[in-house]
């Protein structure tokens, strides 16, 4: 009898540690073509939004070089990604606690060594985020603006790739470019006359700063097209974050806009991207995060 207990409780301490090791948190990585549309403010006030949901959110600032998501947050790091490159820090050692509950790997700034890693660098940094896998559930990477190989090294790591762009010309043509290197890169791109879509990692589109829902709609609907017609990939329409004062004087305060102003539109619209995001996360069985979150892009 006692045999049999502890053989129960044996069985029920290896499933739970199956189920520990078997989870895989969801990695977004946030990129852009053109600088300055608003990558980081959507990746900070994501993370606040779906950790303030329950989830374990790690946000990590790999725009390499150029980092500013502690500014935002108005954190001063004492450690950060250079650090870890160094190998003077493991990447749970520079993880700090960000307002609104989540996690913040920051990056560091002003260092041209950053910018321009190995790519030995760059696998260890890939390495470290897999290691992160076990402890989060969503991870999102704030990857920079461009198509350098910092950036399409983490869009290569991420299950889901969020291009951010504004309704400028410069942006949506610069939103274009990046989604194609990224299609290019992963083998996705194909030939533009035949019938399926072999796409690995969805893509989707989100529209910052849109004067209205309409016009962030047909700067989805003409980047869609293209790349449908020229790169043979399905882009999803992720929405629109509108164009908000408060935006710019929460970064002004150096406090994210969703604590700051979380009654604002731009607040509204996190919100909105976060709670589908985050409904889509808990395991059902049926496919997983990123093909329950195609269907809602879908509807
Ligand atoms: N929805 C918005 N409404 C109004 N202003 C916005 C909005 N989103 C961003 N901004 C403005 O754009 C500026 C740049 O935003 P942010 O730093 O998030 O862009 P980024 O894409 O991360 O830039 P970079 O490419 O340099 O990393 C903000 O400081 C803010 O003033
Ligand atoms: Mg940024």
């Amino acid at each position: 009898m006692t045999m049999l207990v502890d053989q129960a409780s044996h069985l029920r301490s290896l499933v739970r540690q199956t189920r520990i090791t078997r989870r895989r948190a969801t990695v977004i990585a946030i990129t852009s073509g053109k600088g300055g549309v608003g990558k980081s403010n959507v990746a900070v006030n994501l993370a606040i939004t779906l950790s303030k949901g329950g989830k374990k959110v790690v946000l990590l600032d790999a725009d390499l070089g150029l980092a500013n998501a502690d500014v935002l947050c108005g954190i001063d790091l004492q450690c950060n990604l250079s650090h870890v490159i160094a190998r003077r820090k493991e990447l749970s050692e520079v993880m700090i606690k960000a307002p609104g509950g989540f996690s913040l790997v920051g990056g560091a700034s002003g260092l041209a060594r950053m910018a321009d890693l190995s790519d030995a660098d760059r696998q260890r940094l890939v390495d470290a985020l897999a290691e992160l896998e076990d402890q989060a559930d969503i991870i999102i990477v704030d990857t920079g603006a461009g198509i350098s190989p910092n950036v399409l090294t983490f869009t290569q790591a991420a299950d889901h790739v969020l291009v951010v762009t504004t309704p400028e010309p410069t942006a949506i043509t610069d939103a274009y470019a990046v989604i194609k290197v990224i299609c290019r890169r992963d083998g996705t791109a194909r030939d533009p006359m035949a019938a399926n879509d072999n796409t690995k990692r969805k893509m989707s589109l989100l529209v910052n700063q849109a004067r209205s829902p309409a016009e962030a709609r047909v700067v989805y609907e003409r980047i869609a097209k293209v790349a449908r017609q020229f790169i043979g990939t399905t882009l999803f329409d992720a929405g629109s974050v509108p164009l908000d004062d408060q935006v710019p004087a929460c970064v002004r305060r150096r406090t994210p806009f969703t604590i700051a102003s979380p009654r604002s539109a731009a607040s509204q619209a996190i919100q909105q991207l976060a709670m589908k995001l985050a409904a889509g996360v808990t395991p059902t069985g049926d496919g997983g995060f990123f093909n329950r979150m195609s269907r809602w892009f879908r509807k």
